[in-house]
């Protein structure tokens, strides 16, 4: 089934201390950014990618695009100050209605069969999001001293990418501009309306690239993609 990408790439990598947005960061031989974008232009089912970058960064963005022949972004769109805003951005330059799916353009390693369930998930039920499951014992502590141990199996690690059935999106998006509601994804925007949204389940591979250790991950994943490419090859 088809779907379109909204990819809020407007940040600025604090956390990750390069002095410049970390996408531009290389990981093996191509920026990060480039990583996650080619994901998509790599799957037949994607057909659109709109983009949120900051302005400043657009001519250098648009430079890499056509340096690296990525055809799939059909638009730049000005980023916000905060990543909701960017993605809202995004929701107000589309006007199709096919299924989206919002991605971090920090989060290279995501997996084709996760993103057609991810798809497939939300043209039946509205939202459906990526996520694995606590390896760690969990306790909840708000002030640092335990108030008790949570059942790990009902708790889940959430990251992008997050598909909806376009109204759904929207009309959350909407709901959280006007009550000035920040979330720290698209699901809480979702959830706060009272729909249901289905996890699916991810791969650990597919993390954030947000501090120093990561890149260093990252680099290794991309080691282990490359060799078990040679031996398909092989074969
Ligand atoms: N993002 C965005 N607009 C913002 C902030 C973030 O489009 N105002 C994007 C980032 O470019 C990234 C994704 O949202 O692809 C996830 O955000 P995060 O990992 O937090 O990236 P940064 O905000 O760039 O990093 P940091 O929080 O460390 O500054
Ligand atoms: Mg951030």
């Amino acid at each position: 089934m088809n779907y379109i990408v909204m990819m809020p790439a407007a940040g600025s990598g604090q956390r990750m201390g390069a002095g410049f947005n970390k996408l531009f960061l290389m990981l093996g031989n191509k920026p990060i950014l480039i990583h996650t974008l080619e994901v998509f232009e790599n799957d037949l089912a994607c057909v659109e990618i709109l983009l949120a970058v900051k302005q400043e960064e657009q001519s250098e963005i648009q430079a890499a695009l056509n340096q690296y022949g990525i055809t799939k972004v059909t638009r730049l769109v000005d980023g916000g100050s905060e990543r909701q805003y960017s993605v809202a951005a995004c929701i107000e330059a589309y006007d199709g209605d096919d299924i989206v799916l919002v991605h971090d353009a920090a989060r290279p390693f995501i997996q084709q069969a996760v993103i057609k369930d991810l798809v497939s998930t939300a043209a039946k039920y509205g939202a459906s999001i990526a996520g694995v499951q606590a390896k760690d014992t969990m306790k909840l502590a708000p002030l640092g001293i335990v108030e008790k141990t949570v059942d790990r199996e009902t708790l889940w690690i959430i990251q992008t990418p997050q598909a909806f059935q376009i109204e759904v999106l929207r009309k959350a998006s909407n709901q959280a501009k006007e009550d000035g509601f920040l979330g720290t994804d698209e699901s809480m925007l979702v959830e706060r309306l009272g729909y249901p949204v289905r996890i699916v389940q991810s791969t650990y591979d597919n993390v954030k690239m947000t501090t120093q250790e990561d890149i260093v991950f990252g680099e290794i994943l991309l080691k282990r993609q490359r060799e078990s490419k040679l031996k398909e090859d092989e074969i």
